[in-house]
């Protein structure tokens, strides 16, 4: 059995005995693939050099929301060269956050826009956060639908079912992270259970909320997406291993198959 965590920031100093013990404990909980996700020029750079050293691990570069503002003005200039290299599987996390207030909106939207155009351009999916900005994401990305077909992932979701089926029918994927394990998360359980088998991702957000039994151990990493993966499984009513290997075909269609054109 094994497990695809599709967004994990292998860089972050939470992790500080560095990437390499966290891809190896990864590895033994049978969690053979990952993405390193980048939210700056200097995380994706670090990103892809992990990417570039460990196989199983690929890179995921852009600007997040919430780093747009301090972006130097090369910076996304630097993000399309990278995004060319053959580690790199996909584009983000991009998007926006209406949460925080660390960059004005229209500057988060215009970011979010050079994304999706990449995209759209290069054939690479995009990773999508959203914050607070349901109606301001769908806007965008129905727009963008008008201009071509969308390839990407709406990471760590937590809306609701009608957003999801919004998602779904626009051509998107959905990823479900350790808040879908929570306790009070019932109703967000409920819509991951209704996610078609061919469109539903697992990963870690990690460092980041670590799923139920491990909430508040910090930092989250790689290995613990089994336990996510655990909790899907239960809803929908499969063996572990039947999701397993949907959610890694799945993540193995929406990100690898590109490079294989
Ligand atoms: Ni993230």
């Amino acid at each position: 059995m094994t497990f695809f965590d599709t967004h994990a920031h292998l860089n972050d100093e939470q992790f500080t005995g560095g990437p390499a013990e966290v891809i190896s404990r990864a590895r033994q909980a049978g969690v053979e693939q990952m993405i390193a996700v980048g939210t700056s020029h200097d995380s994706s750079l670090a990103c892809l050099a992990i990417a570039e050293e460990f196989s199983g691990v690929f890179a995921a570069v852009g600007i997040h929301p919430n780093s747009s503002a301090d972006a130097a003005a090369d910076d996304w200039s630097k993000i399309v060269s990278l995004s060319e290299h053959a580690k790199v599987v996909a584009l983000g996390e991009t998007g926006l956050d209406l949460h925080w207030d660390y960059a004005p909106l229209s500057l988060q939207q215009d970011f979010f826009d050079r994304h999706i155009r990449l995209s759209q351009q290069c054939g690479k999916p995009f990773i999508v956060h959203m914050r607070d900005c349901e109606r301001e994401i769908v806007a965008m990305l129905e727009e963008a639908r008008r201009r071509g077909p969308l390839r990407g992932v709406m990471h760590s979701f937590t809306g609701d079912a009608a957003l999801a089926q919004e998602c779904l029918e626009l051509g998107l994927s959905i990823s479900f992270a350790g808040m879908v394990t929570f306790k009070k998360s019932d109703a967000l359980r409920e819509t991951a259970a209704a996610i078609p088998q061919d469109r539903l991702l697992i990963e870690t957000d990690s460092p980041y909320l670590s799923p139920h039994p491990l909430r508040g151990k910090r930092p989250n990493e790689p290995a613990r997406v089994v336990h996510t993966a655990a909790c899907l499984a239960e809803v929908r009513n499969i063996e572990l291993s039947a999701l397993a290997l949907q959610t890694t075909q799945n993540a193995r269609r929406l990100f690898l198959a590109p490079l294989e054109n």
